[in-house]
C-alpha cells in the first residue's frame, strides 16, 4: 500500500518541542511577523537569530518520541512510505525514517540569501556569519517563512494524489498549502491528531490521543 504521511509539530509535542498554536504555543508567545517572515527578517535579523538559535538548541536536546519510532519503523516494512513534514525540528531523521521532505524548511540547515548555497547550521547562527560560498553576510536559516514557497511542492502533490492512505498526524491544518493536501488525496484519508484540527471533516476516518500512543498503535496494525 502506498501510504502519504503528514506531520506537523504535535508529533514532536512530546519530546518537549513547542506546537505553535495550542496553549503557550510559540505563536502565542512571539509575533510570527517579527520572526517568520522576510520582512520581520529584514527589520530585525539578530532577533530572528535569536529566535531560531534557541529553537536549534531545544531541538538539539530533544529525542524523537515513539511516534517518531513508529513512523521509520513503517517506513522499514512492506509498504512504500512518503513521510512529508511541516516541521523544521531533526526528529524523524534522528529516529531514523530516511528521505524526509522539509516542506517548511529545517532547522539544522542554513541558506545565504544572496547565492542561494545550504550548509549544515552551526547551532548558534548571527548576523555578521559569512556565507561560505560566496562570503556575503546574508546568512539565514533554512527556514519557509510565511509568504515563501514551500519546499517540494510537485513531490508532495504527486505522493500525496496517488497515494492509498493519506495520514494526518499532529498538524491543526490551519496553513496552507499542507492543510488543503487532504483534498488532493486520492483514496483513504485518516486524521491522527490530539483533538479534531480545522480540516477534521474533510477526513474519513480519526484517530484522536497523543501521537506517541495513538501513532504505534496504528503502525502496528499495518504490520
Ligand atoms: N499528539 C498529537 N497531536 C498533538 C499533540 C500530541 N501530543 N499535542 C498537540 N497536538 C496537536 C494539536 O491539537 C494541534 O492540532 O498538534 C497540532 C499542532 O498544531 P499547530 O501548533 O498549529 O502546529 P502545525 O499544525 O504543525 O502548524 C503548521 O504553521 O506556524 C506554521 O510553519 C509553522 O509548520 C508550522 C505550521
Amino acid at each position: 500500500m502506498k501510504i502519504a504521511i503528514l506531520t506537523g509539530a504535535g508529533v514532536s509535542a512530546e519530546s518537549g518541542l513547542g506546537t505553535f498554536r495550542d496553549k503557550d504555543g510559540l505563536w502565542t508567545r512571539y509575533d510570527l511577523n517579527e520572526v517568520a517572515t522576510p520582512e520581520g527578517f529584514a527589520r530585525n535579523p539578530a532577533l530572528v537569530h535569536d529566535f531560531y538559535n534557541a529553537r536549534r538548541a531545544n531541538c538539539a536536546d530533544a529525542t524523537p518520541n515513539a511516534a517518531h519510532m513508529a513512523l521509520a519503523e513503517l517506513a522499514t516494512g512492506p509498504h512504500e512510505v512518503t513521510l512529508i513534514t511541516q516541521n523544521v525540528d531533526d526528529l524523524h531523521t534522528r529516529a531514523g525514517s530516511p528521505d524526509v521532505i522539509h516542506m517548511h524548511g529545517r532547522l539544522m540547515r542554513a541558506l545565504c540569501a544572496a547565492c542561494d548555497a545550504r550548509w549544515d547550521a552551526p547551532l548558534v547562527m548571527s548576523p555578521n556569519d559569512h556565507c561560505p560560498s560566496c562570503g556575503a553576510t546574508a546568512t539565514r536559516p533554512d527556514i519557509v517563512w510565511f509568504g515563501e514557497v514551500p519546499y517540494d511542492m510537485d513531490a508532495i502533490s504527486a505522493a500525496v494524489a496517488t497515494c492509498d492512505l493519506f495520514v494526518a498526524i499532529g498538524t491543526s491544518a490551519e496553513v496552507y498549502p499542507a492543510a488543503g493536501l487532504v483534498e488532493l488525496a486520492g483514496r483513504q484519508t485518516l486524521e491522527i491528531n490530539l483533538a479534531p484540527s480545522a480540516r477534521a471533516n474533510a477526513f474519513d476516518d480519526h484517530r484522536f490521543g497523543p501521537a506517541s500512543e495513538v501513532v504505534p498503535a496504528w503502525v502496528a496494525e499495518l504490520r
